[in-house]
């Protein structure tokens, strides 16, 4: 095991010393190695991959297997961080015992060390049966995509106070449940931060304001890889895809020209 390697109580201690957990996801080798070298604590391979990788136009798609392929390309990357697996639509919607199996098949087959569920009240037994067949659960409430279209879309939960209401009263079922941590997605930053205070495990935010625990984002969102469309929440803090455009580029202008491949590069 790598020294320093993270844990869920590391977490639990972040949240406790006032300490940020940072999130990041990965759907591959390389990618993986470089987040969990520059220290990020938790690498997720989350559905997104779904509709950032595999083209579909919503992470609904997604299935088990294309989810462990990918989870275990990013095992063989990951060393330090905590990695964990989403669990794809219709995973574990339909008993607790599918639930346990497909949450089972990413700890055994992939190497994960927790799942990810969506959903509030409505999924606490499957994240109770998960975690009694010791697999830790980290919850996730708000904005889920799996069910955006019963939430009429991908908009900001929680604005009024029916809904905000709802979401306190969930992340406390999640919580007592034994979910190990909380995604917020797409919820106003007041709220997120009443849900961050009453709450006794951390909160993770994804346009959710400053006030989570940590935060965590998609990878190919904050270094424009996937430009299709930038959410509001999300930052840039690259613009991989026109290097990568450039780099293809001269690499057909210089094939078409005769220049490479040059002399160094032959044998
Ligand atoms: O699928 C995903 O990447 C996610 C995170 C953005 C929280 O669910």
């Amino acid at each position: 095991m790598a020294e320093n390697k993270v844990t869920i109580l590391d977490f639990k201690h972040k949240k406790e010393n006032g300490g940020k957990i940072t999130m990041l996801t990965a759907y591959d080798c390389p990618m993986a190695r470089l987040i969990d070298s520059a220290g990020i604590d938790a690498v997720l391979v989350g559905d997104s991959v779904g509709m950032v990788v595999l083209g579909y136009d919503s992470t609904v798609r997604v299935t088990m297997e294309e989810m462990i392929h990918h989870c275990k390309a990013v095992r063989r990357g990951v060393t330090r961080a905590f990695l964990i697996g989403d669990m794809p639509f219709m995973s574990y919607q339909v008993s607790d015992e599918d639930a346990v199996r497909n949450a089972g098949r990413f700890v055994k087959e992939a190497g994960c060390e927790a799942v990810k569920v969506e959903g509030g009240r409505e999924v606490s037994s499957r994240v109770s049966a998960i975690i009694d067949a010791g697999i830790p659960v980290l919850g996730h409430i708000g904005l889920t995509p799996q069910t955006a279209s019963k939430l009429g879309g991908y908009r900001v939960q929680g604005r009024s106070a029916e809904s905000a209401g709802r979401l306190i009263d969930d992340a406390a079922v999640l919580e007592k449940a034994g979910c190990f941590a909380l995604v917020l997605e797409c919820v106003p930053a007041s709220l997120a931060g009443k849900i961050t205070g009453n709450a006794g495990i951390p909160t993770i935010g994804i346009g959710a304001g400053r006030h989570c625990d940590g935060q965590v984002l998609v990878t190919h969102d904050i270094i424009g890889y996937f430009d299709k469309f930038i959410p509001k929440f999300v930052k840039q803090y690259a613009k991989i895809s026109g290097t990568i455009l450039e780099a293809v580029r001269d690499f057909k202008n210089e094939t078409e020209s005769g220049s490479f491949p040059g002399d160094e590069h032959s044998f």
